[in-house]
């Protein structure tokens, strides 16, 4: 077992990482159910909390069943932080994680996500703020450093494991990298192997396959993974590496009333938790996603994208159940985008 503050986690724990309008309650249901032993919110702004925006305060919603769950924050700004730590304390996740690793311009600029990776001390009284404002377990999840000439996790986790966090999530890339290149795990390794940390270190950049998993588990002796891109359109992912973590066999790829059935269970949840219309919108990126490699599935594609009635979506899933009966998914490489490619730095 590993533990997080009162949380008992299996060994080797696998996480679903925070991803902004994707780790949605209805996603994280999915990857729960899936295998996913841990789920993040996405991440959720100090001053929107704040200031009740509704769109933020909708997304402090947790399904019993999703559980445990972290919330993530971010912020610049220690008092707002910690009043913002305050709220999330009242809807009780299992635990309370800090955003110190988003690139995005905007967010750097308010002195928040990444940006503090230039300001040390900054972060070090960020997190020791919420740590005090908090009853929860506290995480914190980062780069590596802001650029290459400023890799300096190994400090920044020796200073945050000091304010008291319970858990440090890195993925092994810096700010400027954004996603370019291949995730550097070597220095999450060093900061695992240092005898002064004890507390869990999470792997995080680049996995996408049970393979990967378990190379890097056994490469940089982490405590568990996290894992984003690799998820979006493939929930399995979580199951077919703990089962090949436990056995050395890879499943086979999901059948397609495997897959048909995630498209019905995520449309479910959508309604019930984003209503009627929002719903069916919010589930459109999603079928073709998780219906990926069935010759001549884009046919479906309009019906798919276009009906606004429950019923209507339902009965073409049902449709694609008839037309593929026995149809055998081959395991195909699941391809990484780089979500920030166009990003201005
Ligand atoms: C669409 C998208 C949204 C993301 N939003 C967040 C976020 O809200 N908070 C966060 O800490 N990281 C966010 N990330 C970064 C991921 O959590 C993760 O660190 C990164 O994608 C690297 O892991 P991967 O190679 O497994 O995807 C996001 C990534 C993607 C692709």
């Amino acid at each position: 077992m590993l533990q997080i503050g009162n949380i008992q986690l299996p060994d080797f724990p696998l996480l679903l990482a925070p991803m902004e309008d994707v780790s949605d309650p209805p996603f994280r249901v999915v990857c729960k159910r899936n295998g996913a032993d841990l789920v993040f919110t996405e991440f959720i702004s100090s001053e929107g909390l704040i200031r009740d925006a509704i769109r933020c305060r909708r997304k402090l919603d947790i399904y019993d069943e999703e559980r445990p769950t972290g919330i993530q924050l971010f912020g610049g700004d220690e008092e707002r932080l910690a009043m913002a730590a305050k709220i999330v304390d009242v809807t009780q996740p299992e635990l309370l994680d800090i955003n110190f690793g988003c690139p995005v311009k905007g967010i750097v600029a308010q002195g928040a996500g990444a940006g503090v990776l230039r300001d040390v001390d900054l972060m070090v009284r960020l997190t020791e703020a919420c740590v005090k404002s908090t009853n929860l377990p506290v995480t914190v999840k980062t780069r590596l450093g802001w650029d290459d000439a400023s890799k300096n996790i190994e400090e920044v986790a020796e200073r945050l494991q000091d304010v008291g966090i319970k858990a440090l999530t890195i993925h092994g890339r810096t700010r400027c990298q954004l996603y370019k290149g291949e995730a550097d795990w070597s220095l999450i390794a060093k900061v695992k192997n240092n005898p002064r940390i004890h507390i869990p270190v999470f792997g995080n950049g680049d996995i996408n396959s049970p393979q990967k998993a378990l190379e890097y588990k056994n490469r940089y002796g982490v405590d568990g993974i996290m894992i984003g891109r690799a998820v979006i359109g493939y929930p399995w992912l979580f199951r077919e590496i703990r089962h090949y973590l436990d056995t050395g066999e890879l499943l086979p790829a999901p059948t397609v009333v495997e897959r048909v059935d995630v498209c019905k269970q995520q449309l479910q949840k959508s309604l019930q938790w984003k209503g009627p219309v929002a719903g069916i919108y919010s589930m459109r990126g999603h079928y073709l996603r998780y219906l990926k490699g069935l010759p001549g599935i884009k046919e479906f594609r309009t019906a798919l994208m276009t009906h606004t009635e429950p019923e209507a979506i339902l009965a073409v899933l049902d449709d694609i159940l008839v037309r593929y009966e026995g149809y055998v998914m081959e395991r195909t490489p699941i391809e990484m985008v780089n979500y920030h490619e166009n990003c201005p730095l």
